[in-house]
Order: structure tokens, then sequence, then C-alpha cells
């Protein structure tokens, strides 16, 4: 394949995805609204040096993402991966249709409404748990490490059948791949060290099988020869990465928006109707949009979009933030919880679009309105400008949310 986006001097280009705002956070760089209202797709330079069309605006982004002839090939395009690993097979996100979504469907259903409906009351008192703990140790906390990452962690790895003890070595190692411009070196030896506590993980399951996704998968999918031991490992290891940081993420800015706008924060706390919850959380997915720099995409032929033309070979990225704030949206600018957000791109669109979403709201249903509803008067304890906001993650969020009650 034609790699026309090497890393060139293409330093005229605007950096990808821009910097944030320091008065609102929680808003797309403002470079992105202009490029989203000039331009449409507008050329730009990526973090890791590459050259790539930035989507902008929600029609392109639902378009392009539902466009067959965009691949996330990882072996087809070696620049749409970090991190090139021997021994390892190619994780699922980075394959095309048909061999995607023949991995993919070996895992759907443990994803389905209904499944993850069942899992609700163990995530409601692994919550009060996690909260209980909080408050005995006292205020004030750091939301992130009591209550934002535990939750979604122990949660993936109860479902996938990954000892929760093992936490620190799976967090750090998932934390080395999300950041932005980890060295080379650094990033494989992160993965190839999860990979490999996986596999080994594998094969003990395989002598003795518990009721988890690892052990399912090693039952129903390797006997009848659909997996290997390998695809096991590497559906976990994604699995594992995709699901914890991303909800934490999503649970710690989720509530610093709603510290920073109490009259909505009012809305979750005063109401036990679980569809005005349900909708309040696809308000804060659609507005937070944390996923602000990890979908990358090449162009298998020539495209055109509006008035550009994207050529075979060259790289796109979707600007989900900025999607998410377009017209279709009204004063989408605003966080409104009562409005219905249904339609958002948070999760992504089209063949590749969130596995673990349903879980995702879940976990966020649970964890925001148990924290509103038994801290009343839960406030920041430091200033907002001094709260560290991840500009270098793939994922948007806080390193830390000092909180006192
Ligand atoms: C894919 C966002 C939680 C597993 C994606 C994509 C987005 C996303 C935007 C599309 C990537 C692309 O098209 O390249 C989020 C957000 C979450 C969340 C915002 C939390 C609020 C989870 C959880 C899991 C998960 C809890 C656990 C299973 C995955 C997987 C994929 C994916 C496996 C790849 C799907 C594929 O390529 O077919 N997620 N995610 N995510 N997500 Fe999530």
């Amino acid at each position: 394949a034609t790699d026309q986006t090497e890393p060139n001097n293409g330093t005229d280009l605007p950096d990808y995805p821009g910097a944030r705002s320091s008065r609102c956070p929680f808003d797309p760089p403002p470079v992105q609204a202009g490029w989203r209202r000039a331009n449409g797709l507008t050329q730009v330079r990526l973090s890791n040096g590459r050259i790539a069309w930035a989507i902008t605006r929600y029609d392109d982004v639902k378009q392009l993402l539902g466009d067959p002839r965009l691949s996330a090939d990882g072996h087809r395009y070696p620049q749409l991966m970090e991190t090139q690993q021997h021994g390892q097979p190619q994780a699922f996100p980075r394959m095309d249709d048909p061999e995607h979504s023949r991995i993919r469907r070996t895992l759907t259903g443990e994803f389905t409404v209904k499944r993850v409906e069942a899992m609700r009351p163990h995530i409601r008192s692994l919550v009060d748990r996690f909260l209980e703990e909080m408050i005995a140790a006292g205020s004030p906390a750091d939301l992130v490490r009591a209550y934002a990452l535990p939750i979604p962690s122990l949660v993936i790895s109860m479902l996938l059948g990954v000892p929760y003890d093992d936490h620190t070595f799976f967090q750090t190692r998932s934390a080395t791949l999300m950041r932005k411009g980890t060295p080379q070196e650094e990033r494989k030896a992160a993965s190839g060290e999860l990979f490999g506590y996986l596999l080994e993980l594998v094969k003990r399951k395989e002598r003795e099988p518990g009721d988890d996704l690892i052990s399912r998968l090693i039952t129903e999918r390797v006997v009848t020869g659909e997996l290997t031991h390998h695809d096991v490992a590497m559906n976990s290891m994604v699995i594992l990465h995709a699901g914890h940081e991303t909800t934490a993420n999503m649970i710690a800015l989720g509530t610093l928006a709603l510290l920073e706008n109490p009259e909505q924060a009012a809305r979750i706390r005063q109401t036990d109707d679980p569809e005005v919850v349900a909708t309040a959380v696809e308000e804060l997915l659609r507005y937070l949009t944390i996923a602000q720099d990890m979908l990358v995409r090449v162009a298998t032929e020539d495209i055109i979009v509006g008035d550009h033309l994207v050529r075979e070979g060259e790289m796109l990225v979707s600007g989900l933030p900025s999607a998410n704030r377009d017209g279709v949206f009204e004063t989408a600018d605003a966080l409104d919880l009562d409005r219905d957000a249904r339609g958002h791109v948070a999760f992504g669109h089209g063949v590749h679009q969130c596995l673990g979403q349903s879980l995702a709201r879940v976990e966020l249903q649970e964890a925001l309105p148990a924290l509103l509803r038994r801290l009343p008067d839960l406030r920041l304890a430091v200033p907002l400008e001094e709260v560290r906001f991840r500009d270098d993650m793939v994922v948007y969020g806080v390193h830390e949310l000092p909180v006192a009650w």
C-alpha cells in the first residue's frame, strides 16, 4: 500500500487536535469549530507527525465512518498503528470487514443490553462500596483514584476473569499506551507485558475454566477452531484496555461538568426516574465526547467529500468532539441534560462503533447519581484552573479530581 502520510515537514499545517480553551475545558479545541464552519475537511498534523484530513462536521463523520472505502487495517496500513508488535495478532479494531466482524461477533453477545442489565445490581453494589470507602477515608479525596477508576476497572476485570489484584499492573500499562508521544520502546514494552500476562491467563483458564468471558471464549470458540489462544489474549487485551480508561474518564469529567453546572446537577440529584438519568447520561456523553484523538483511517481509493478530494493512501481522523457540537444539536455548546442527545457520535459510528457502549452507559447511570445523592455538598477542592486536564492523552478527562464534601 502507498503511504502518503509519512511525517514530513508539514509544519505549516495546524496541529490536531489543537489546544483547548482555558475558559471552558469541556469544549473541543476552539480551532476545530473554525474548521467545521469554514472547510468541512481540513488538513492537519497529528501528534505523531503524520498528516491527515480532520473531519469535523457531524454529517461528514457519519458518512465517512460508514464508508467501506475507509480502512482501519493496521496490517495493510502500518501508519494506523502506534505500536508494531511481533508475535501478537492484529487487534480487531485495527482490521477491516469481513475479518473484523468475524472476530467482533465472538464478543458481541457479552455486551448486549440484556447481558449488561443483568450486571446492573452488581455494578450498583460496587458503586456503593467504593463510595463508602472513599467517604470513610475522609474528605478531601482524589475522585479519580478513589471512585472513577476502580469502578470500571473492577467491572471489566470481573467480566473478563482477570484478577483485580493485578489492577496496578494493567492500569499502568494501559495508561502508557493511552499517552500520546510515549516512546516506541516503552510502548512496545507495555503492550508486550500486557499481552504476555493475558496469554498466561488464557492458558491457566484453559486448565481451570471459570464463569467469565475469557473462559467462555476458550470453551466455545477455541475448541471450535474459530479463535486461537493468541486471539483470545488479544481480544482480552483490547477489552481490558478500552473498558476502563474510557468509562473512568467519563465518570470523573462528568462529575466535574456537573459540579460546574449545579442547576444541571440538581436534575440528577432530584430524580429517581431512570429515564431522566439515562437522558442526562446521553447528553454528558455528547457534551464531553472524550474520544478526542484516536479515530484514524486511510482512504483505500480517491474519495470526494464536499469540495475536497481525499486521495488513496491519505489518512483521516474523525473529530468526534467537534461533530457532537455541530448544528444538528440545537444550542450545541450548552450542557442541557433534558435534551434528547440520541444520535450523538461519542461512541463512534459504523462497523467499529463502541462494543462496550451498553456497559459504559450502565456504569455511568449508576456511578454519577449515586455520588451526587450521597454527597449533596460535593465540591471541587481546588480552583478549576488547577485541575490537570488530559490534553496529553488519547482519551480526554482529568488526571486527578480533588473533591471535598
Ligand atoms: C470502540 C468510545 C467504553 C470497548 C470505541 C470507539 C469509540 C469508543 C469512539 C470507536 C473507535 C473507532 O471507530 O476507531 C468509548 C467511550 C466509552 C467506551 C466514550 C465510555 C464512556 C467502552 C467499554 C468497553 C469498550 C466499557 C468494554 C468492552 C470498545 C471496543 C471498541 C470500542 C472493543 C472497538 C470496536 C471495533 O473496532 O469493532 N469506543 N468507549 N468501550 N470500544 Fe469503546
